[in-house]
C-alpha cells in the first residue's frame, strides 16, 4: 500500500494562468510533430535558434581525405564543440563513441566515387536502420540540373516520406555540379524545390552577392556548407556573412578538420554562429586558442 501518510491534500491548478504556448524557434517548423521538433532541437541549439553541424561524411565518395584518414584521431576531439555530427553510419558505429549525446545527422544517399558521375546517387540508407542508430535527422544529397536530376529528387521524396512516418527531419543538401553557375539564382531554385518537396531544413553553399534572397526565399533553416579549405579569416568572415544574411548554421567539414588547428577553428566558428561575433574578433579568438 502507498505511503500516504503527511500527504497534504491541497492542490494549486493555476486557474487564472493561461497555459503556455511555446513557440518553435526554428523558421517554417512550427507545425511539424513533436517527435520531429524534439529531434531538430539536438541539431539547433534551443537557445539561438543556430546550430554547428561538424561535416565529415566526405568519405562516403572521396575516401580518406586530408584530415579524415583517422576519425577517431582527429574528429573526436572536436566533437564537444559541435551541435551536431554529421557523418555515415559506417563510421557512426565504428569510430563515434556512443556516449555522444548531441544530434547525428546521417548521409542517407551514395553510390559513385569521386571517379564516376557524381549525380547517380541513390538512397543508401534504410530509415529502419537510421532509427536503430538514433540519429536527430538524415541527409539527402540533391542534384538540381545535374544528369541524375530526377532519380535525386525522388530520392529526397521518398526520404521525406519515410522520415515523415517516424518524426525524422530530412536536410536537403544541394550539390552544384562543376559545369553550373554557383549564384543566388541558382541557390534560391535548389534550396526552395527541397523545401517544397519536404525537407525540414536545407544545406547549400554561400554565395557573395545576394545570399540573402536565398534565405528569404526558403520558407524552412538554411545551413551552408563550408566548401573548399580558406584561410582561416576568410572562412570565418564568410559564416558570419551567411549568418547574418539570415542562415541558422553552418555545416562545415574541411575548414574545420584540414585548419592547422581544428579544435580552436570550430570554437570560433561557434562563436560566430551562436554569438554573432564579427570575423576580425572571432579571428583573434582563433590565434588565441592556437597559440595557448
Ligand atoms: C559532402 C557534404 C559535406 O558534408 C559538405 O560539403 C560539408 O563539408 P565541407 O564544409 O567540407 O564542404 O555534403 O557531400
Amino acid at each position: 500500500m502507498a505511503d500516504t501518510d503527511g500527504n497534504i491534500d491541497s492542490h494549486d491548478y493555476y486557474i487564472d494562468t493561461p497555459q503556455t504556448a511555446p513557440t518553435f524557434p526554428l523558421k517554417g517548423c512550427q507545425s511539424l510533430d513533436w517527435g520531429m521538433k524534439n529531434r531538430l532541437a539536438n541539431i539547433f541549439d534551443p537557445k539561438t535558434g543556430r546550430t554547428v553541424m561538424l561535416a565529415v561524411d566526405h568519405g562516403y565518395f572521396m575516401g580518406p581525405t586530408t584530415g579524415l584518414e583517422r576519425i577517431d584521431v582527429t574528429i573526436n576531439p572536436l566533437l564537444p564543440y559541435a551541435n551536431t555530427l554529421m557523418c555515415t553510419r559506417g563510421i557512426l558505429r565504428s569510430t563515434t563513441p556512443p556516449t555522444f549525446n548531441k544530434g547525428i545527422v546521417l548521409r542517407a544517399s551514395g553510390g559513385p566515387s569521386i571517379l564516376k558521375e557524381m549525380s547517380n546517387e541513390h538512397i543508401a540508407v534504410d530509415m529502419e536502420d537510421a532509427l536503430r542508430l538514433n540519429i536527430s535527422a538524415v541527409a539527402v544529397q540533391v542534384f538540381i540540373g545535374g544528369e541524375y536530376e530526377t532519380q535525386s529528387v525522388n530520392n529526397m521524396t521518398r526520404l521525406v516520406d519515410a522520415g515523415n512516418r517516424y518524426g525524422v527531419p530530412v536536410l536537403g543538401v544541394t550539390a552544384v555540379g562543376k559545369q553550373m553557375v554557383r549564384d543566388a539564382k541558382y541557390m534560391r531554385l535548389a534550396t526552395r524545390i527541397c523545401a517544397e518537396l519536404g525537407c525540414s531544413y536545407v544545406k547549400t553553399y554561400y554565395v557573395e552577392k545576394d545570399f540573402d534572397t536565398v534565405t528569404a526565399a526558403c520558407p524552412v533553416p538554411i545551413v551552408i556548407a563550408g566548401g573548399k579549405k580558406l584561410p582561416e579569416l576568410d572562412a570565418l568572415t564568410m559564416a558570419h556573412n551567411a549568418i547574418q544574411q539570415g542562415a541558422a548554421g553552418v555545416d562545415m567539414g574541411r575548414n574545420i578538420f584540414q585548419s592547422d588547428a581544428p579544435t580552436a577553428m570550430i570554437q570560433a566558428v561557434s562563436k560566430v554562429v551562436h554569438e554573432d561575433m564579427p570575423p576580425k574578433e572571432a579571428f583573434e579568438y582563433f590565434e588565441t586558442l592556437k597559440n595557448a
